[in-house]
């Protein structure tokens, strides 16, 4: 099994299989693995699935638990009246970019149940360093500004939902819902470059 598909399996698949008649909507289709996964389970639990994406991938796949929907996924007012108004899963593969996440996943979390999974593909920057597998520039940088909004989302939204983060392959996100209520981004501010660490690490260099 490819890491790419344990991801999948296990922090995503396994994360939702026990939920019946699932309501789930995914952003980015492409070639349609997440599709497919999600696809075999609305049809072994009796759910429906809707699918956007800006290209047309709507021969992808014939089933009648399958919706496709040629779009943005930001745009709104066009989707508002093609969605349900509620979802189990929210998957999100579509732009990874922090401030597009951002915008996608403050629109969506309101539509998302109280104990639902909105889950990020994307969010580690370790295959894209410029050593690695990957190598890219572009995905290094915003995989690791993703994954920081996240936790500056969390930060204040503690009471409002859980968040877990699998760095297997380009990392996944999951996150579940509490309450119906989403504050704003906290910025962090950390320790990490003040005087006092600064000196912490000279002074551990100079035991060592
Ligand atoms: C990483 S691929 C999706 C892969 C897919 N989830 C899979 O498992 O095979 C990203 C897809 O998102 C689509 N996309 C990019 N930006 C988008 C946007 N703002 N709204 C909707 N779709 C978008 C692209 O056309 C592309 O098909």
């Amino acid at each position: 099994m490819t890491n790419y598909n344990y991801k999948i399996k296990n922090f995503l698949e396994d994360q939702i299989k026990h939920i019946n008649n699932p309501i789930i909507i995914e952003f980015g289709v492409k070639e349609g693995r997440s599709t497919k996964m999600f696809l075999d389970l609305c049809e072994k639990k009796d759910g429906e699935l809707f699918s956007i994406d800006v290209n047309d991938y709507s021969k992808l796949f014939n089933s009648k638990k399958w919706n496709f929907i040629q779009s943005r996924d930001d745009n709104f007012d066009y989707l508002e009246k093609k969605i349900p108004k509620n979802f189990d899963v929210i998957y999100l593969d579509s732009l990874h970019e922090p401030n597009h996440v951002e915008k996608i996943f403050f629109y969506y979390f309101k539509k998302l149940k109280i104990n639902g999974y909105f889950f990020i593909d994307d969010i580690s920057w370790l295959p894209y360093l410029k050593n690695s597998y990957r190598n890219s520039f572009y995905c290094e940088i915003n995989n690791k500004e993703t994954f920081n909004r996240l936790l500056s989302i969390f930060y204040s939204n503690e009471d409002n939902f859980d968040i877990d983060f699998n760095f297997t392959s380009s990392g996944i996100c999951k996150i579940t819902k509490k309450r119906d209520n989403l504050n704003s981004v906290k910025e962090i501010k950390t320790r990490e470059f003040s005087l006092k660490n600064i000196l912490k690490k000279i002074c551990a260099k100079i035991k060592k």
